[in-house]
């Protein structure tokens, strides 16, 4: 029976993935900033088979939360079998254009707080010398494209962090994996336009996250085909790149 934390536990693709383990007979501690939707989940995963499910409000942001929050959690589970880090807001790139504050706020909420979140539970992993941390990433972070480039600035220093985090971690028995999924039906999502052939479901993309935690994979594109597009993406040269909009 795994040991759960979600941050960012209101996220439709998190919901989806938790679902997954609820069925499996999993313990969760979930954490988001709503705690209606966190009840409504609770409700929800103990309905399909979680044996406890343990909530606690938060905002990523608030850094001086984050050791009481893991106290809270290892208190609660006292050991961590996985950490899902879901959280994220998709910025509009021209209001971040316009005005630095916005801009700042949002690397914080995609970024710095991912950053000071993995380094606490990194040394918590390192102690336990076990387990998986998962952060979700994005395809935006391979290569900065004018119409999203501050969300894909956010996430380009996510996955370098996971990428040196796993390296540090790797020798003492603890994986940890990058989740970037492409385009997903989610609340983040809502109103945007996307080729409907590229858009997923959050349960397709949650299902390829719990079968890459179980198979410990490093990075997974979520779907899978997002690796293609992405090696086109990131083979056009700058010369070109410079000349189109995407
Ligand atoms: N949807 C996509 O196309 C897509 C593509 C690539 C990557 N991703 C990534 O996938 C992850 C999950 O997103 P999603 O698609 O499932 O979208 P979602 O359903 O909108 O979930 C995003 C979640 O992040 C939470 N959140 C945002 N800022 C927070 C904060 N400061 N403190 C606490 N919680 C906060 C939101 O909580 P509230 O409801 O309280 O605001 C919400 O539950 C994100 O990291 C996102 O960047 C999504």
């Amino acid at each position: 029976m795994k040991k759960i934390l979600i941050i960012g536990a209101t996220s439709a693709i998190a919901t989806a993935c938790a679902r997954l383990w609820a069925s499996q007979g999993a313990e969760f501690f979930l954490v988001a900033r709503n705690d209606e939707r966190l009840q409504q989940i609770a409700t929800d995963l103990k309905a399909r088979g979680a044996k406890a499910v343990t909530l606690h409000n938060m905002d990523v942001t608030d850094y001086d939360a984050h050791p009481d929050m893991l106290e809270k959690c290892l208190a609660s589970l006292r050991q961590i079998d996985i950490a899902l880090i879901a959280h994220g807001t998709l910025p509009d790139q021209q209001t971040c254009e316009q005005d630095v504050a916005v801009a700042l706020r949002e690397f914080a909420n995609n970024g710095t707080s991912v950053i000071a979140l993995l380094s606490r539970l990194a040394n918590q992993f390192e102690f336990q010398r076990w387990g998986t941390l998962a952060v979700i990433s994005s395809v935006a972070g391979d290569r900065g494209r004018p119409s999203n480039y501050l969300y894909g600035t956010a996430k380009a220093a996510v996955s370098t962090f996971c990428e040196g985090l796993r390296a540090r971690l790797f020798k003492v028995g603890v994986h940890v994996i990058t989740i970037k999924p492409g385009f997903v039906d989610t609340p983040m999502t809502k109103g945007l336009i996307f080729p409907a052939m590229l858009v997923a479901q959050p349960d397709q993309v949650a299902r390829r996250i719990v079968k890459g935690i179980k198979r410990s994979a490093n990075i997974i594109y979520a779907p899978g085909f997002w690796w293609g597009v992405m090696f086109i993406i990131k083979s056009i040269p700058e010369f070109v790149f410079k000349k189109i909009n995407i």
